[in-house]
């Protein structure tokens, strides 16, 4: 079941006039945000984004203990490493006790996340990813204090995942068992972060003595909580859309704490915090001033460079009509508005030929190739630019539309009812 924002808000309100802390989450897991800091999609109502998070987790009294199950970001080069760094920043802030590294985490280089996350002040931990010594190069648990219990967090990866990384991944039962040596004693719960899909977390979770739960990833995209026989599986779902609450009684008498999840939802009812909305900008400033946009990797189009939108006008002033009255004539001052028309991750879309050669570059240079022109459909046609008789094709395909409008930012589109507001003849 997904519990809305306003349920939870309720909540807080009974506490006010007097009911025992245990009533509130005590802790609120996360996982797999890869690299959305902000609400995504463009389905309604978009769900996730840092700012939220942040909202939720200052709503809560007393602060909740923060636990990430790790792939803050998902790809390689500049910008996700800048993206690392203010998703690390923003858990720093708000106050996360762990987070369990992942291997998109790892792909970004384990000395730079290691350095990026002490700066943060944010544990991050794994019981399981060795350097090529054999050493671990990170803390396998982190002991922490819920309801006066003494609860390990350890955190393992699933052997599948970093195959391609230059790190040696001891076997997970192997390292458990390791774990459970050293805590002997010393622990009265355990929490597993097990960056792995549930059926490989559970055998794993059935040996550690007095685990709470296991929050599991890579488990598809939707959240999820199993309760099994063997224990407690959960998962927050992909992109950071929702968190896992739990609630956990204290334990009286050394009774067995109880222990209730549910998922809940970041939804637009959760205003933005300033400080994380700052960040963001920060971030934009960064990616601006790095001239991301101006280092974007170019391969060639195999059918050569682009005439720019302006130049098909001149031949062909009755699709020129239609184009203009569209949407994607505006496509780039949409981005303008919103101050992201130097996110590369966002121009791709709203321009043409970003990854190509002789494609969209800047405003300034390309003005031509700006908005989703002529060649964001079809083919680049310079060529026919300037010999419309001798290449007198220009390949489109309404197939090709879902390329932009695809699930993560037109879930609901529909070609059929999309095509006649865009179509134009001959000429
Ligand atoms: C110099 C004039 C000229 C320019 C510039 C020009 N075209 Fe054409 N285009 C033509 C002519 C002539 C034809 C031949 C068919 C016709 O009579 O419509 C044609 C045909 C086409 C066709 C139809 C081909 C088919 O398979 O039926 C498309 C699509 C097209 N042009 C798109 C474009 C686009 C996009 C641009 C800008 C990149 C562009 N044209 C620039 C003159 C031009
Ligand atoms: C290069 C990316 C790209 C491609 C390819 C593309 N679109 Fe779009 N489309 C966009 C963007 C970006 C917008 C939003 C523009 C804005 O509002 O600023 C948009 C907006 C639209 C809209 C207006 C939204 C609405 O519902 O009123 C329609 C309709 C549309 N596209 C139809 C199509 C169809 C049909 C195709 C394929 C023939 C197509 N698009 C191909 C990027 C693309
Ligand atoms: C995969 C292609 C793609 C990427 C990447 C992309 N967009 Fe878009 N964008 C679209 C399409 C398609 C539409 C039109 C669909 C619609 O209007 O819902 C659109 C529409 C929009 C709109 C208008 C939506 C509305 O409600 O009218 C805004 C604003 C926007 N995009 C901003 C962004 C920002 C900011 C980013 C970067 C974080 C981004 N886009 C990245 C494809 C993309
Ligand atoms: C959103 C995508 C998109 C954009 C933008 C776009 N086209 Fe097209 N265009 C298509 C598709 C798809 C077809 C093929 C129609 C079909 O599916 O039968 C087409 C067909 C055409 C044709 C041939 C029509 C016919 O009767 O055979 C011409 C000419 C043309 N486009 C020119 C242009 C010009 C010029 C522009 C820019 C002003 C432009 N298009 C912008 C997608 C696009
Ligand atoms: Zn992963």
């Amino acid at each position: 079941m997904r519990i809305p924002y306003p349920a939870l808000l309720l909540v807080s309100a009974v506490c006010l006039t007097g009911c025992r802390p245990a009533e509130q989450p005590s802790i609120i897991c996360t996982g797999q945000r890869k690299g959305y800091l902000e609400p995504c999609g463009f389905s309604r109502p978009q769900l996730g984004g840092l700012a939220r998070l942040d909202r939720l987790i200052s709503s809560i009294e007393p602060a909740p203990v923060l636990l990430d199950n790790g792939d803050l970001t998902m790809r390689v080069g500049r910008q996700a490493h800048i993206k690392w760094q203010t998703t690390i920043g923003a858990l720093g802030m708000m106050g996360y006790s762990a987070v369990n590294v992942g291997e998109k985490d790892l792909a970004l280089g384990a000395d730079f996340i290691k350095a990026e996350a002490a700066a943060a002040n944010v544990p991050l931990i794994s019981a399981n990813i060795a350097g090529p010594n054999g050493n671990l190069l990170f803390k396998p648990f982190v002991m922490l204090k819920i309801n006066g219990l003494r609860v390990a967090v350890i955190g393992l990866l699933g052997v599948d995942f970093a195959k391609n990384l230059p790190v040696k991944l001891i076997d997970p039962a192997e390292a458990i068992e390791r774990v459970i040596g050293q805590l002997k004693g010393k622990c009265d719960r355990t929490i597993l972060l097990a960056h792995m899909p549930y059926e490989q977390a559970q055998p794993l979770a059935k040996k550690l003595p007095e685990c709470l739960f296991a929050l599991c990833a890579h488990q598809g995209d939707e959240p999820d909580i199993k309760q099994t026989t063997d224990g407690l599986l959960l998962f927050a779902g992909s992109k950071s859309k929702y968190v896992i609450s739990i609630k956990t009684k204290p334990a009286d008498g050394g009774n067995a704490a109880t222990v209730k999840a549910e998922e809940v939802e970041l939804g637009p009812k959760l205003k933005d915090t300033r400080r994380i909305t700052e960040l963001l900008t920060f971030y934009q400033q960064v990616v601006r001033m790095e001239d991301l946009l101006g280092k974007v990797p170019r391969a060639p189009h195999p059918k050569g460079l682009y005439g720019g939108t302006q130049a098909c006008a001149k031949c062909h002033p009755a699709a020129m009509k239609v184009w203009s009255n569209s949407k994607h004539a505006h496509a780039y001052e949409t981005l303008v508005k919103q101050n992201r028309q130097y996110d590369p991750e966002c121009v791709v879309c709203h321009v043409i030929g970003l990854k190509n050669v002789g494609g969209y570059r800047s405003i300034e240079a390309t003005p031509q190739l700006a908005n989703v022109g002529c060649e964001a459909c079809h083919v680049p046609g310079k060529a026919h630019c300037d010999a419309p008789e001798r290449y007198k094709t220009l390949e489109a395909s309404r197939k090709w539309c879902v390329n932009c409008h695809g699930p993560d930012h037109d879930p609901r589109f529909d070609l059929e009812k999309s095509w006649p507001k865009i179509e134009h003849k001959k000429k």
